[in-house]
């Protein structure tokens, strides 16, 4: 499958889109709004999307809100190291998945088997790049309201029984007046429109720009000509961009758009890149049980397409210094290792998976034999034993460094200066 350099425009709804959506789906009569009032109403429903999202009271447990496992201090990703995290309605079910980032969602399109590109994004090269888009690592929900569903009412996490009992933990934490003046005084008398607004709210505050999608880095500073890259960094770039080396930019975008906007670090595509099985996931004793991303277990709509077994959604870049566990299962939890898995997955396999009985390496143990001819051959992981790496271990080195410069809330030099905090000599600040 081919991978053209692919590079989307962002793309934010308008909360008030969204509002208006929201009310015809909680089927209430719409009422027509002045720009004013409108904004008026998006504003509300963006503060209560970021109450709700730190609220614990919608949990079964009452311990458990969206924050919980999407920490705000940490690009919205988990302030602990486990792989995956603990909920359910005892707070001791364990996941099975890494939690991915929120930020940098915002241009992420509905899902599609058959990526080829869009006239806003300039890829109109018309080659079907495959599957790509959607929520979560597999794609599977297309919008912010659908995927906060998925949380909401999963027993290993927020672990409500229902849409309605969603409804009926929203109004006993006191929020139907909230409810009542953005959606109109009857909002509360049927749950299906308590919930619906529990999501769009949710959906709502995922859209805010300064939180989520600030582009604030180093990097930012650094494409509009207001920071210099050290050294190291820019040859980590260089190892990055290089498609004989690195190769990483195919995936994760780092060129500026058409329309001048800034990259998002990811193309939303999906592949297999074969991350070895993690025996802390409880679920992975069952030797019989695979978490093949977009042809199972959780997603269900494609199902029989063995060739997409093993896929999982190219996640962004931005902010993964930040991060405790790299990729989906959470395997790796070292920046620098995750920068070599590229490296060393075919050359130095040994490092990766664990020996079978027969003292071979169990390659790519984490697909079924059978399906283990899904993993991504291109560049980077394009070179047979015995070659030399696409990545030296200073290229790997110069890659982190590069990665560090895509943390938000960079301060250049003579802010800091100015604000009379930081020095010349620690240009990234306390
Ligand atoms: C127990 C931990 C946990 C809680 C609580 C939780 N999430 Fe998540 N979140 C995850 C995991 C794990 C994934 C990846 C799921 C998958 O791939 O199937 C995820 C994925 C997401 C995504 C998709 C990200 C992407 O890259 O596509 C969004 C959006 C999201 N969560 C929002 C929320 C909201 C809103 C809430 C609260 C209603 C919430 N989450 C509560 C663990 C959690
Ligand atoms: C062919 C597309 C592709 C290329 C090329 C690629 N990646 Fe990735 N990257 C992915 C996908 C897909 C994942 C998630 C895989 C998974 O978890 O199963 C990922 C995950 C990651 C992660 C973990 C991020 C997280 O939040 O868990 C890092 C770090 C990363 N890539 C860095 C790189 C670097 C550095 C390069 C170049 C050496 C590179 N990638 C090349 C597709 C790609």
């Amino acid at each position: 499958m081919q991978r053209a350099a692919r590079s989307r425009a962002r793309r934010s709804v308008a909360v008030g889109t969204l509002l208006t959506a929201t009310i015809a789906q909680a089927s209430l009569p719409p009422r027509p709004l002045t720009r004013a009032q409108a904004d008026i109403r998006s504003a509300a429903l963006l503060a209560l999307g970021k109450r709700l999202f730190a609220e614990t009271a919608l949990s079964a447990s009452g311990r458990m809100s969206c924050a919980s496992c999407h920490d705000p201090r940490y690009a919205f990703t988990p302030s602990n190291a486990r792989p995956v995290q603990l909920g359910g309605i005892d707070g001791r079910q364990w996941g099975t998945r890494a939690v991915p980032t929120l930020m940098y969602l915002q241009a992420a399109f509905p899902f599609t088997e058959h990526y080829r590109g869009t006239e806003e994004d300039g890829a109109l090269d018309g080659i079907d790049q495959g599957p790509a888009g959607g929520l979560t690592w597999d794609g599977r929900a297309d919008r912010g309201r659908d995927q906060a569903a998925i949380p909401l009412l999963s027993p290993q996490e927020m672990a409500n029984a229902s849409p309605d009992n969603v409804a009926a933990r929203a109004l006993r934490a006191g929020y139907g007046p909230r409810f009542g003046a953005i959606f109109g005084n009857n909002v509360a008398a049927r749950a299906a429109d308590v919930f619906a607004g529990v999501t769009a709210a949710l959906e709502a505050y995922e859209q805010d720009a300064p939180t989520f999608f600030p582009y604030s880095s180093k990097f930012d500073a650094y494409l509009d000509g207001r920071a210099v890259l050290s050294p190291q960094e820019t040859r980590g770039l260089a190892a990055f961009d290089n498609p004989a080396r690195g190769n990483c930019a195919v995936c994760h975008h780092d060129t500026l758009l058409p329309n001048g906007g800034h990259p998002d670090f990811t193309d939303f595509g999906m592949v297999a890149v074969g991350v070895p099985r993690n025996p802390e996931i409880p679920a992975n004793r069952d030797t019989q049980y695979f978490d093949l991303g977009l042809c199972g277990p959780d997603r269900t709509d494609l199902r029989g397409h063995h060739e997409y077994c093993g896929m999982f959604k190219a996640p962004t870049l931005r902010n993964v210094a930040v991060k405790k566990s790299y990729f989906h299962n959470g395997m790796v939890h070292d920046l620098r290792a995750a920068v070599a898995f590229y490296a060393e997955r075919d050359l130095a396999p040994e490092r990766w998976y664990p020996r079978a009985p027969n003292g071979s390496v169990a390659m790519y143990n984490d697909l079924p034999p059978g399906l283990r001819g899904n993993v991504n051959k291109e560049p980077p992981f394009d070179r047979n034993p015995g070659e030399a790496p696409a990545l030296s271990a200073r290229d790997i080195d110069d890659i982190v460094a590069f990665l560090r410069t895509l943390t938000d809330g960079y301060r250049p030099v003579q802010q800091q200066l100015k604000e009379g905090q930081g020095s010349a000599l620690d240009p990234l600040g306390p």
